[in-house]
């Protein structure tokens, strides 16, 4: 069995939890299905307000769905899980915690914050450049490198699924650029976390609301990886694929390179 299954996921917001009893019930998902190895790194791809976020608080145990399952490791989630790591669109770390407390948080929580663990927070944010801002306060960093931060402090137990959400939405795009690079550094160069989830080796594309999943494609394209496998054919032709699929761009008729891009592929 694959590590991660999703299978016939729905979920529907019930007119009591908007609040609002004018409003309708809202369908966010319909019967989103797809898998994932250990290790992989899966993007979810599709207009706004389709469902991604509302999939990736189901997947992590934060909200409950209405029909489906969703198992992780052979097991189904019900609740957060303490071998799961998050990165949100916003940082939100404590204002009152040092860089290095912030994220040693998770550690503490789980009571394990020994010498071993101060150890491999320090390694983290020396990764991440941040080794000169240990006892620096959040609003004394840049909003990369908060995020870097968020990063660490998801990674500190060692998870063994990490769901990042926009993790690098409200950055701009060079900024952007240097943070996905950053995640493909971490995830090539160290090995006590290679196992864990993270730069696309799959991408899963949702239609609008209710999302149902359109398109799985695997990205065929070598690690180590680096900003120049923007400019091959494989990488546009990816790109192409997934645009088409998420109907940003009309499909052409010289469909050659397309397929040969489009590895695990389904309509
Ligand atoms: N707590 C909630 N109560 C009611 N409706 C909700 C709730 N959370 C999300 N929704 C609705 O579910 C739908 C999907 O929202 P979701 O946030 O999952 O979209 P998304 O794909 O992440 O969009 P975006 O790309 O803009 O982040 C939307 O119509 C939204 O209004
Ligand atoms: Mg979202």
């Amino acid at each position: 069995m694959a590590f991660g299954v999703i299978k016939n996921v729905r979920k529907v917001f019930q007119l009591d939890e908007i609040g609002w009893t004018a409003l309708e019930p809202v369908v966010a998902l319909d019967d989103a299905t797809f898998e994932f190895e250990e290790g992989e790194l899966v993007a979810l791809l599709g207009p706004s307000g389709c469902g991604k976020t509302t999939l990736l608080r189901i997947v992590g145990g934060l909200i409950a769905k209405s029909a489906g399952s969703v198992a992780i490791a052979g097991r189904e989630v019900t609740k957060p899980m303490g071998d799961y790591g998050f990165v949100f669109q916003a940082p939100s770390l404590m204002p009152w915690r040092n860089v290095l407390d912030n994220v040693l948080f998770p550690m503490e929580i789980l009571r394990k914050n020994d010498a071993a663990a101060r150890r491999h927070a320090h390694e983290l944010l020396e990764l991440v450049g941040l080794s000169g801002f240990l006892s620096a306060r959040p609003h004394q960093l840049s909003g990369g490198m908060q995020q870097r931060v968020a990063l660490c402090r998801a990674l500190v137990h060692r998870p063994r699924l990490l769901l990042m959400d926009e993790p690098f939405g409200a950055l701009d795009e060079l900024t952007r650029m240097e943070m996905n690079d950053l995640l493909l550094r971490i995830r090539h160069e160290t090995k006590a976390i290679s196992e864990a989830v993270y730069l696309s080796d799959k991408v899963v594309i949702f239609s609008k609301r209710p999302a149902r999943v359109v398109k799985e494609m695997a990205i065929p394209l070598a690690y180590p990886r680096s900003q120049k496998v923007r400019f091959t054919p494989a990488f546009t032709a990816a790109e192409r694929i997934a645009s088409e699929a998420l109907g940003v761009v009309a499909p052409t008729a010289d469909e050659a390179p397309a397929h040969a891009a489009q590895g695990a592929g389904r309509q």
